[in-house]
Order: structure tokens, then C-alpha cells, then sequence
């Protein structure tokens, strides 16, 4: 074995951090396939959380630590998103004016509708960080429920408040209070068992707009299939708006979270890591147009630059030439381009180095004549057919 150098090591510790994102699995990151024919088309009006908040498509982008940042954001609100949602961010920093906290409250004019979700456990602080958010100008401020990260739960934050529905009622009862905004939350099917139902009638009783569920429990993590039916059962016996959130990953897989469970609007998390384009075939879907062609390898290259350019106008070149590598993994991955993508990680240290990597996957598609988006296009339309 040849001696490692300090960079080497850095792009090790790199793809160690991109194959745990939250914790989760690499492999795990690419939703498992829904099987079957395609489900009718479906028709959603939009998702209305208060008179002036409006989710129009009714199809979201997930909170994503380490995801969901403004220029993600402005990305997918870009391809169509109805509404987009921050990573989740510490109620205590919120309240406290913590510097990391509030750096993460930062909301840009072409992102709106936008969501801000806050985790934290005390009614009184959670309600002073609604406040916060709300002055910084969010349309809404979302709970969350399902995190299942140990140092979270441990904490009885996350997914823990499965697991007490008064606490949950209280803290929105607080919020809800403290705050003009919708108030929303997203939970999981329960934290070893069936608990959504009991938390969601919580969450109305305290004054929430809307809930979210993951169609996960705790215990399952990112594994398996969502399960549709404790979804259904939400949008059945709890008398508020309900997105469904699991394995959405494509016009036909939102198709079937629609019609299986009757939900107002879906949520997408990992369906759109590098496929931002994801949001205007569900659009175009659910207005009834045709859903549009995938994008060519030179569209691509554009929505990839602006993302890029927003990374830097945002973090910086240098943050923006380390943390580019997961995207652009993912724009590419499984497709002719990502192992020429994988030569050119290690080198990446400036703007320049991003278009070459970005350039070198792409002349690998064309010559495998093999388009990245395109290929999970078709995939999902002959699975569907
Ligand atoms: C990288 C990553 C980060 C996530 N971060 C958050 C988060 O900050 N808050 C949250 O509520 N859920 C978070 N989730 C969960 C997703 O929002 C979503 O509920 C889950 O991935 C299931 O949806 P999917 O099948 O569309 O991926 C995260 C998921 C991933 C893959």
C-alpha cells in the first residue's frame, strides 16, 4: 500500500461522511422500487396551509440535513417544488440566537413558500424559535418527529416525541400561539409501532396546519417499503391535511402515494438527491401534461453549474469544492459518468475543478450514449408499464 497523503486522507474522511449522510447507509440513500402497473392520474388541488400559504403543485421537497440548504432549495424551487423545507435546525440555538443556528435561517426571496424545521422538546422554547423563524421571514415552521438518530432520541427529541402525544400537543398548543405562520410537523408511522394516528390527533388538538408522515417507524429506519396503509389511516381518522413522504422517487411512484393513500401532497427526500428535475415531471403529471423529457446532458450541465455557483456565492469556493462531491455523486451516480467522476474527486479544490469533473462525467454519458436522468426516467416508466 502506497503512502497516504493529508489530501487523501481528507476525500477519505469524505466519502465516509457522504456514505453515512444522517446516519444513513449509503446504498440506502437510492429508494427501493415500487412495483406494479402505473396508478391512474391522479388530481390534487393545491395544499393550503393558511389563506396567503399555498403549496402549488401540492409536492414538496423533504428537510434534509446536509441537503436542504438555500441553494438546493432555490434549485428544486426552480424545477417546480410547491414548497421546499429546510434541514432541521436546533429550537434551543433558535431561541438563544446561537450563531451556527441562525446561520442556518437564512431564506432567500425566490424560495418562498418556504419551511423552516426546528427540533426541540420544551413548548416555551420551541414557541421563542417559531418567532424567530417567523420574523425571518419563513411561511411556515415544521416540527420534527421522525428524526431516529440515536444522539437525537437519547435526547427525547426527534422521533421520541412519538412516543408522548401530550408533550406533542403542547408544544404545538405553544406555537401555534406564539405564531402567525402555519404550523406544521413531520412524524414517522409510529416509533416501533402504530403511534401516528394517536400523534396526529395531538398535533390537530394543539393547532397544527398540516402533518407529514414518513410511512416508517423508528425502528425501521430508511428500511424496506413505506407502508401506504398507516398513511391511509392518517388521512382516514385525523382531521388534517396530510403529506405523504417514502419512496417517492418519480411521476408514478407519487402516482401511487396519491391514490393508495389519499394524501393532499407528497413529499420527496431522496428521490431528488441529483434529480432536481424530479419536481417538474410530478408537476407536469398532476396537471395532466405530458411528462416532460429528461434533461440533455447540456441542461444538465447548466442546472448543475447554477447550483454550483449558488454553492459558492453561498459557503465559498473552498466549503463548496469539498461538499460539491456528494451532489455531484449523485447527479451521476449508476450512470457511465460516475466513475469517471470518481477519478477526478481527489482534485477538486476550486470553481475550475468542478467544471472539469462535471465535464469528464458528462463526455463519459456521451459516450456511453447514456443520460444520468434519463435512465432513472425510463427505468421508472417500464417498471410502471
Ligand atoms: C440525507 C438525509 C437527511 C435527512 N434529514 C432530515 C431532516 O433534517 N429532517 C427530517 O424531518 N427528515 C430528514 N430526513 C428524512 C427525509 O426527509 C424523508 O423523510 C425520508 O428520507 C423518506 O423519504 P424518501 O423515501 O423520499 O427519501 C433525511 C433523509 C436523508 C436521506
Amino acid at each position: 500500500m502506497g503512502k497516504t497523503t493529508g489530501s487523501d486522507d481528507r476525500i477519505k474522511a469524505h466519502t465516509r461522511e457522504s456514505r453515512q449522510t444522517m446516519g444513513i447507509p449509503f446504498e440506502q440513500l437510492e429508494p427501493p422500487r415500487w412495483g406494479g402497473p402505473i396508478p391512474n392520474p391522479v388530481e390534487r388541488s393545491p395544499l393550503r396551509l393558511s389563506e396567503s400559504v399555498v403549496v402549488d403543485p401540492p409536492v414538496v421537497l423533504s428537510p434534509m440535513a446536509a441537503v436542504t440548504n438555500p441553494p438546493y432549495r432555490m434549485i428544486c424551487r426552480e424545477m417546480g417544488a410547491g414548497l421546499v423545507v429546510t434541514e432541521m435546525i436546533d429550537a434551543g440555538g433558535l431561541a438563544t440566537g446561537h450563531e451556527g443556528s441562525m446561520e442556518m435561517l437564512d431564506i432567500r426571496d425566490c424560495e418562498h413558500p418556504v419551511a423552516v424545521q426546528i427540533y426541540g422538546n420544551e413548548p416555551e422554547v420551541m414557541a421563542e424559535a417559531a418567532k424567530v423563524v417567523a420574523a425571518e421571514g419563513a411561511d411556515a415552521v415544521d416540527v420534527n418527529m421522525g428524526c431516529p438518530m440515536k444522539k437525537i432520541v437519547r435526547k427525547d427529541l426527534g422521533a421520541a416525541l412519538l412516543q408522548t402525544p401530550e408533550l406533542v400537543r403542547q408544544i404545538f398548543d405553544a406555537m401555534a400561539s406564539a405564531v402567525d405562520i402555519p404550523v406544521t410537523g413531520k412524524i414517522r408511522a409510529g416509533w416501533d409501532g402504530a403511534d401516528a394516528v394517536d400523534v396526529g390527533r395531538a398535533m390537530a388538538d394543539g393547532g397544527a396546519a398540516a402533518v407529514t408522515i414518513h410511512g416508517r417507524t423508528r425502528t425501521d429506519g430508511y428500511e424496506g417499503h413505506v407502508d401506504l396503509a398507516i398513511i391511509g389511516e392518517l388521512v382516514d381518522r385525523v382531521d388534517l391535511a396530510v403529506v405523504g413522504n417514502g419512496d417517492v422517487r418519480d411521476w408514478a411512484s407519487a402516482r401511487r402515494m396519491f391514490t393508495t393513500t389519499g394524501c393532499d401532497a407528497v413529499m420527496v427526500a431522496r428521490g431528488a438527491l441529483g434529480n432536481p428535475w424530479v419536481f417538474r415531471e410530478i408537476a407536469a403529471d398532476l396537471a395532466g401534461e405530458p411528462v416532460p423529457d429528461p434533461p440533455s446532458l447540456d441542461d444538465m450541465k447548466a442546472t448543475i453549474a447554477e447550483h454550483m455557483d449558488l454553492y459558492i456565492e453561498t459557503f465559498g469556493e473552498e466549503t463548496t469544492a469539498y461538499e460539491c462531491r456528494k451532489h455531484l455523486l449523485w447527479y451521476f451516480r449508476g450512470s457511465p459518468g460516475e466513475g469517471a467522476l470518481r477519478e477526478c474527486l481527489a482534485d477538486i479544490g476550486c470553481r475550475a475543478d468542478i467544471v472539469a469533473a462535471v465535464e469528464a462525467a458528462c463526455e463519459a454519458c456521451r459516450q456511453a450514449g447514456e443520460l444520468p436522468t434519463a435512465a432513472k426516467h425510463h427505468r421508472a416508466r417500464q417498471r410502471a408499464g
